[in-house]
């Protein structure tokens, strides 16, 4: 059972979700005699972590405390100093840390440093919600890989258009706030090139109908530059990368970096595109941690047969338009039931009349 004051962490945790990558967003809590004397979250690259924040809100007040921390506190001098090191000069009793660091330049370290200098250290209260919380970080750590979120609305027939590309609106409005709201968790956006041809969307956050203080990274995959100079991904709100293969003219890339954005040239796949899992190696190395895929159908095909999924949030919305086109996943698909992507740790929310599905995608193998 995840206690009080580690909950309260947890909160604080997500709180910062998407704010702080490549660092983890994580949460620090200071408990004496029973009163929370000082909190804090992680701040953005470069700025003070969860745990310092904390101990400067409680100042004195940390002698003597118990600390909360939703992940290991780390040992190394990175872009800040150690806060195992500022932990022990505040004076702190024990530390309860949520999980171990996955990061191999901390992985235990951090604990260790703790208890050489007399602290009490738990590891474990709250583990299960920390290492959901950092799934992108753990899997970041793990494989250098941003952790990928396939999303998209879908009306009950599985299309996420009408039959000639219009799109507006296959869910309803709280399905789009809550979309948006993810938005802002997220480091960067991918679609593909056709959803912006036919939708042209801004792929900004939004949360509100107001744009986010801080924008995920609007990534297209476009293989033969049909991105127009004037789309409004090229347009400010957020900075932009078409994902392209040498296919493209090189007027054309020379153009969308005239107009601010990264034109990156990348190999093809098997089918002369975008080759993806490249894509998220060039993202992974940009300190992308989470990437959240919008479709459409046809780049969710190439996602999932390359299994390159992690995680999905399917929005049903319920509503029939019929036809052929535009299905939320294209490509071929499997022959047999049996052989479908099933999703574990399914949790299902009613949004409006519309409901949201999410799930984890099983890592191939593990059937
Ligand atoms: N309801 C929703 O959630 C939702 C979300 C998104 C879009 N939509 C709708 O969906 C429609 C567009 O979807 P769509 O399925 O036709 O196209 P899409 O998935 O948006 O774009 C597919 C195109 O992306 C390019 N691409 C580059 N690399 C790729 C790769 N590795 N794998 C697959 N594609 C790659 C390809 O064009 P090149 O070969 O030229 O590169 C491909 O034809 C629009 O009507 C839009 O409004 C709805």
């Amino acid at each position: 059972m995840t206690s009080e004051y580690m909950r309260r962490a947890l909160e604080l945790a997500a709180s910062v979700l998407g704010s702080t990558s490549p660092n983890p967003s994580v949460g620090c809590v200071l408990v004496r005699e029973g009163r929370v004397v000082g909190e804090g979250a992680t701040q953005p690259p470069g700025q003070a972590h969860a745990e310092v924040v904390a101990l400067r809100a409680a100042g004195d007040a940390a002698r003597g405390a118990v600390a909360y921390v939703t992940l290991e506190p780390h040992a190394h001098t990175g872009r800040t100093p150690p806060c195992t090191d500022a932990l022990i000069a505040a004076g702190v009793r024990a530390v309860h840390a949520a999980t171990l660091d996955p990061n191999p330049l901390v992985a235990g370290r951090g604990v260790d440093a703790l208890r050489a200098a007399g602290i009490e250290v738990t590891v474990g209260d709250g583990e299960a919600e920390s290492r959901r919380l950092l799934e992108g970080y753990v899997k970041y750590c793990a494989t250098g890989l941003p952790f990928v979120v396939a999303k998209f609305a879908a009306t009950l027939d599985g299309k996420i258009a009408a039959s000639s590309g219009d799109s507006r609106w296959v869910a309803g409005e709280a399905a789009r706030a809550w979309a948006h709201e993810f938005r802002t968790r997220v480091d960067a956006i991918l679609c593909g090139v056709n959803n912006v041809l036919l939708d042209d969307p801004r792929l900004t956050a939004r949360p509100g109908g107001v744009a986010a203080a801080r924008q995920p990274l609007r990534v297209v995959a476009d293989s033969r530059g049909r991105t127009p100079l004037d789309a409004k991904v090229l347009s400010p709100g957020g900075a932009t990368l078409i994902a392209t293969t040498g296919a493209s003219p090189p007027d054309w890339r020379a153009a969308v970096e005239r107009a601010g954005a990264e034109a990156l040239v990348l190999p093809p796949d098997a089918r002369g595109r975008v080759d993806l899992a490249a894509l998220l190696r060039a993202l992974g190395e940009r300190g992308v941690l989470t990437l959240l895929v919008e479709g459409g159908g046809v780049l969710h095909a190439s996602l999932f047969a390359a299994g390159l999924a992690d995680k999905v949030h399917a929005i049903i919305a319920p509503k029939i338009v019929g036809g052929m086109r535009y299905p939320a996943v294209a490509g071929t698909g499997v022959a047999r039931m049996a052989d479908a992507i099933a999703l574990h740790d399914v949790e299902v929310q009613r949004l409006g009349d519309d409901v949201a599905i999410v799930g984890y995608v099983a890592a191939r193998g593990d059937a």
